[in-house]
């Protein structure tokens, strides 16, 4: 069997199955590699004052983990830069916070530049290598110029931006092109396909090919949905843990008359944070029977706070929080607690099986396993009502939650009111219906149609000219000119030529 070698901006293997504060995609990730018994390549989260390119490598759960020490200035231009004022609003649709600054571009193209130089001498020759999320898309381009003829996939684990927006990055086609140096591209969902699709075809003038590949500057590559889906055995395995019954123990206590509502993010503007908020202020206006009779707990671990969006939300959330305690409060009852703080897998397993409600309202989010750990925990023969945003990927798979619209305060109010009142039998009749969903498309079904479809997707005779290698100074991402390309026809025949013109996504998603 072939190694697995996955590279993501960030390495944090889990201790143990519950004990990790870590988010879903380190634990899907984690995931993968016990699976595979591969390697593991990232940023070590540490910086030193000139970068060594010196590879730490360790061994944890059967997994190696190799890491990188990155320099301030990188962390500066494509962490809280490039990727984080750049790339996350701008793919979650709000261009009106991106800050797009030439150093973030040239940050971010030199970081991708050293992960290839370090990640290549770690490299066998039949690994099979998956390239983990919008840090790290010109990986692949980097390691062809340096000879790496490997398979190598990408998976981008968040929106993928209707084509209007997408026009409004500087460099926007030489970003997309590097993504053809992969063999395999892959989306959390069909809307953020198609509007990969649409950006390829409307922008570039290239074309959608019936079985599943693009192509575009001379080049082919497979590009599909692989919506990631949770460990739900391990999950139903961990609300059975002491502190999971701990913790659901302390919620259910200090909610004796009260039914509980949960929601746990990082805080980020694309969680519709305020928009929750307002929304649950408005049904307890308008719902006045309902006040201390419900209780709802935000869990918001604090994120990216050397970036000024994300100092923003936070400085407004805890405004907004205030007010609507101090408007809805009494003697002994906090309308909503909002805690700025992170706890074990197995800690919120046993909250979210306390709560009556679990309310997942992103703006717009790639996935959100938010969602579906929400409905692993729960009590089968007592179940709480997921209530989720239309806009978050896992919409798409899970049917069977209330869903809504968050930019409606009226929407999400009117879903808790209902939420609260459903007769216990379509609760049953919801979860069950979802937690079919959960087993069919769980995380080891992800993991392996992703590789699978690697294997099968190798495209032929890469070979990207030596003057197309970035020039020191240039703008982020120099275009590259078309390369060779003989793609293996059993595997991506071109024939069969579609030209799609796509309707990406409605106005009103705009
Ligand atoms: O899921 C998107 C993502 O950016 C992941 O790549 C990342 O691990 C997670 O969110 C948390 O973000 P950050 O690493 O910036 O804290």
């Amino acid at each position: 069997m072939s190694r697995l070698v996955v590279v993501s901006n960030r390495v944090a293997m889990p201790d143990q199955a519950g004990g990790a504060s870590v988010g879903g995609l380190t634990m899907a990730l984690a995931a993968a590699l016990q699976h595979y018994r591969g390697l593991w390549f990232g940023w070590s989260g540490e910086t030193t004052p000139a970068f060594t390119g010196e590879v730490h490598v360790r061994e944890t759960g059967g997994v190696a983990i190799a890491t990188i020490d990155l320099e301030d200035q990188d962390v500066q231009e494509y962490y809280n830069g490039y990727a984080n004022t750049v790339l996350w609003p701008l793919f979650h649709y709000r261009i009106d916070l991106t800050e797009y600054e030439r150093a973030f571009g040239e940050g971010y193209a030199r970081v991708n530049a050293r992960f290839a130089d370090t990640l290549l001498s770690q490299i066998r020759p039949d690994d099979l290598i998956w390239v983990h999320d919008y840090h790290l898309i010109p990986l692949a381009q980097e390691l062809r110029r340096r000879g790496l003829t490997n398979r190598i996939g990408f998976f981008l684990h968040i929106p993928w931006p209707a084509c209007q927006l997408m026009t409004t990055l500087p460099h926007h086609q030489a970003l997309v092109e590097a993504l053809f140096a992969y063999d395999l591209v892959g989306f959390q969902t069909q809307d953020w396909l198609s509007a990969f699709e649409g950006y390829v075809v409307d922008e570039l003038g290239g074309e959608v090919h019936d079985n599943g590949c693009v192509s575009a500057f001379g080049r082919t590559v497979r590009a599909g949905a692989f919506p990631i889906g949770i460990d739900v055995d391990n999950l139903t395995e961990i609300v059975k843990s002491a502190t999971a019954a701990k913790s659901y123990d302390r919620a259910a206590a200090t909610n004796v008359y009260r039914q509980l509502i949960i929601g746990i993010d990082r805080i980020d503007y694309s969680k519709g944070l305020e928009e929750r908020f307002a929304a649950y202020a408005q049904f307890l206006e308008t719902n006045p029977e309902f006040r201390e009779r419900v209780s709802y707990l935000q869990i918001a671990q604090t994120s990216r706070s050397a970036v000024g969006a994300y100092q923003d939300i936070r400085i407004r959330l805890d405004g907004v929080a205030g007010r609507i305690n101090a408007a809805y409060g009494t003697l002994d009852w906090t309308p909503l607690r909002y805690v700025n703080r992170s706890y074990g897998r197995d800690f919120l397993a046993g909250v979210y099986r306390a709560a009556a409600i679990g309310l997942v309202t992103p703006l717009r989010d790639g996935m959100n396993l938010v969602a579906k750990e929400y409905v692993a925990a729960q009590n089968p023969r007592d179940p709480g009502v997921l209530i989720l945003s239309r806009f978050a990927g896992a919409a798409r798979q899970m049917k069977s939650a209330l869903i809504v619209n968050p930019y409606s305060r009226e929407d999400v109010a009117d879903a808790i009111k209902r939420a609260l009142i459903m007769p216990k039998v379509e609760r049953i009749e919801r979860w069950e219906a979802l937690m079919l969903g959960l087993r069919t498309e769980d995380v080891s079904g992800w993991r392996d149609a992703f590789v699978d479809a690697l294997k099968t997707s190798q495209s032929k005779l890469h070979s990207v000219p030596d003057s197309a290698a970035s020039a020191p100074g240039s703008p982020m991402l120099t275009p590259v000119p078309p390369t060779r390309l003989a793609l293996d026809s059993a595997i991506c025949p071109v024939s069969r030529l579609r030209r799609r013109k796509l309707a990406v996504l409605s106005p009103s998603d705009l």
